[in-house]
């Protein structure tokens, strides 16, 4: 039997890394879990991050038996992935290395910045994986609370997102960067409105596609690559909250590849 790709965010936002993985894949299966009863992560305590990435792992490799885990949330990849990979003998691949790897190549300057939520900022992981990957490297790192909960309304290009994203980036254009990563997987749906207040010559990278790449590179590695000819793969959604709500919202975000939505509600496996 094919093993899919399995995929999870705390909600949403990890729609953008399976719209490219599927873009890039599209004979692979993939399973994408949305643990929106719990969402957000960007503000709960690390702790309470790791232990919700560690059981939707276990869950997804007891029920769906995939042959690789994308951890699609940059907070979830910031505090968790190393746990993740001591637990399960699959590959697990995280969102912040492909996005920080992509921005060190695209810059021409040694001015870069990074844009998460307060988690994925505080964890400190982006800093540390700069220093040991390019230790030149002027980074300048800012969280962004609000940007999510934009997104989330479906309010991505208002006067109010505009406002807010002047007010957050301000440190960034005062660094003078050439090169932002969008270190969050909903920001990538505000790239107009980022990209207008960075300015022209400031590059925007998402970690989406730069995942994606990632994803198949290693399952190449691996072996484990469906070949190209074998069709179009499957999609299943699954989502912790509301389902028709991710239906609704999930299915603007993605494409039409969303259609049905599968509920998982945690209970005593929680
Ligand atoms: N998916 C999260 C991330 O990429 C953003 C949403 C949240 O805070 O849960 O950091």
């Amino acid at each position: 039997m094919q093993r899919p790709i399995a995929m999870f965010d705390s909600g949403f936002g990890g729609l953008t890394v399976a719209r490219a993985v599927i873009d890039l894949m599209p004979e692979e299966d993939v399973v994408y879990f949305g643990d929106t009863a719990r969402y957000p992560y960007g503000p709960r305590p690390h702790a309470d991050v790791v232990e919700y990435a560690e059981q939707i792992t276990r869950w997804m490799v007891d029920g769906h038996d995939p042959k690789m885990i994308v951890v699609a949330c940059n907070t979830a990849t910031a505090v968790a992935l190393d746990r993740l990979r001591e637990m399960v003998s699959i590959p697990v691949v995280g969102v912040l290395e492909p996005g920080l790897r992509a921005l060190l190549s695209v810059s021409t300057s040694d001015r870069v910045g990074v844009i998460g939520t307060v988690g994925t900022v505080a964890s400190g992981a982006y800093q540390t994986l700069a220093r040991a990957l390019a230790p030149t490297m002027d980074l300048t790192v800012a969280a962004c609370p609000g940007f999510v909960e934009f997104v989330e309304r479906g309010e991505t290009a208002s006067d109010q997102v505009h406002v807010l994203a002047e007010r957050l980036l301000a440190p960034l254009v005062e660094a003078k960067v050439d090169a932002l990563l969008l270190g969050c997987t909903h920001y990538p749906f505000l790239a107009r409105t980022i990209g207008d207040v960075m300015g022209r010559d400031v590059v925007l990278v998402s970690s989406a596609d730069e995942t994606a790449f990632a994803v198949q590179r290693d399952l190449a590695a691996a072996g484990l690559r469906r070949p190209e000819s074998s069709g179009q793969g499957t999609t299943t959604w699954i989502s912790s909250g509301d389902t028709s709500v991710f239906a609704e919202l999930g299915r603007r975000l993605l494409g039409p590849e969303l259609d049905t939505v599968v509920g998982h509600q945690w209970g005593h496996d929680a």
